[in-house]
């Protein structure tokens, strides 16, 4: 499928999504969210596409966030339904069912914050910028910065970016846990790739199950959140791949893995 703001491709069991509006570094307007929805469930719907690196055109920018000419309009009402959509994308993002890797090589601020904050995992150029400046225009974060940013970093952290609306160096990012890893700006899609690649070895319906059992089990208290794991546990257990798994190991030779 084409896109208007959107690259995508597919290789070696990865789905590259690659925002593309580079002379607005990347900003999301409303139509890129409703282009990212259908890009994230063509890839679900892929059985050869098992993870999804998410990365923004150009050299500068990841995303610089909302795109702030759709703001101009809103008021009460149609700032919580534009909220909500944000949200959307970000939750689906963030339980969606492979893992998604994203790939910060610039600006990423407010919503493209709030974006890769949704991702499973976050690598960052030395380049990238981080924060929430929405103060700054007198709103708040509104596609989940307030909250699973507190969550990622610790509540003063997030506060203090919140409420400074002060951007962060990849460095500071890397200290505080906001990205996993900071490279240098070549080595970032390669190193992205890299890492995608380890990730697809594994068993499709183990990093699914990862990913409910870490998204679910963080809203509970911690014996619930183990018994859900123990459920988790025993549906991995039913599976085709933890047999093939299992047997692939004793025979001393690589599985191959279904997801099944
Ligand atoms: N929404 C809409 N357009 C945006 C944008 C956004 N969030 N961020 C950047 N752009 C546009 C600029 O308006 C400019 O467009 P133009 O060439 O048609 O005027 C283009 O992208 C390049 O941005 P520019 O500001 O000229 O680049 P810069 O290098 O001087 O500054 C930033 C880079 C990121 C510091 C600056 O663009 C910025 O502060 N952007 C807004 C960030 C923000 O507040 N995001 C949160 C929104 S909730």
């Amino acid at each position: 499928m084409t896109f208007k703001n959107l690259l995508t491709k597919k290789g070696d069991g990865i789905g590259w999504i690659t925002i593309n509006r580079p002379d607005k570094l990347n900003a999301i307007n409303v139509e890129t969210i409703e282009e990212l929805k259908t890009a994230f469930r063509d890839f679900e719907q892929d059985a050869e596409v098992r993870a999804v690196i998410l990365t923004g055109a150009g050299e500068k920018a990841f995303v610089a966030g909302a795109d702030i000419s759709e703001f101009v309009h809103l008021d009460a009402e149609l700032g919580s339904h534009f909220s909500r959509q944000g949200q959307a994308l970000t939750r689906s993002i963030e339980n969606y069912p492979k893992p998604v890797i994203a790939a910060v090589n610039g600006y990423a601020l407010g919503g493209g914050t709030e974006i890769a904050l949704a991702c499973h995992i976050r690598l960052a150029s030395e380049n990238a910028k981080l924060g929430q400046p929405e103060v700054k225009l007198g709103i708040i974060p509104g596609y989940g910065g307030t909250q699973r940013l507190a969550r990622l970093v610790g509540k003063g952290k997030a506060m203090e970016m919140i409420l400074s609306g002060r951007l962060i160096e990849a460095r500071e990012a890397g200290e505080v846990g906001l990205v996993n890893r900071v490279v240098p700006a070549t080595e970032l899609l390669s190193a992205a790739e890299a890492l995608a690649k380890e990730i697809v070895k594994n068993a499709p319906l183990a990093l699914a199950y990862s990913i409910e059992a870490i998204n679910h089990g963080l809203d509970k208290t911690l014996d619930d959140g183990l018994e859900l794991e123990a459920q988790v546990f025993g549906r991995t257990c039913a599976t085709e791949d933890f047999k093939e798994g299992a047997k692939a190991f004793l025979e001393k030779r690589k599985p191959d893995f279904r997801g099944r």
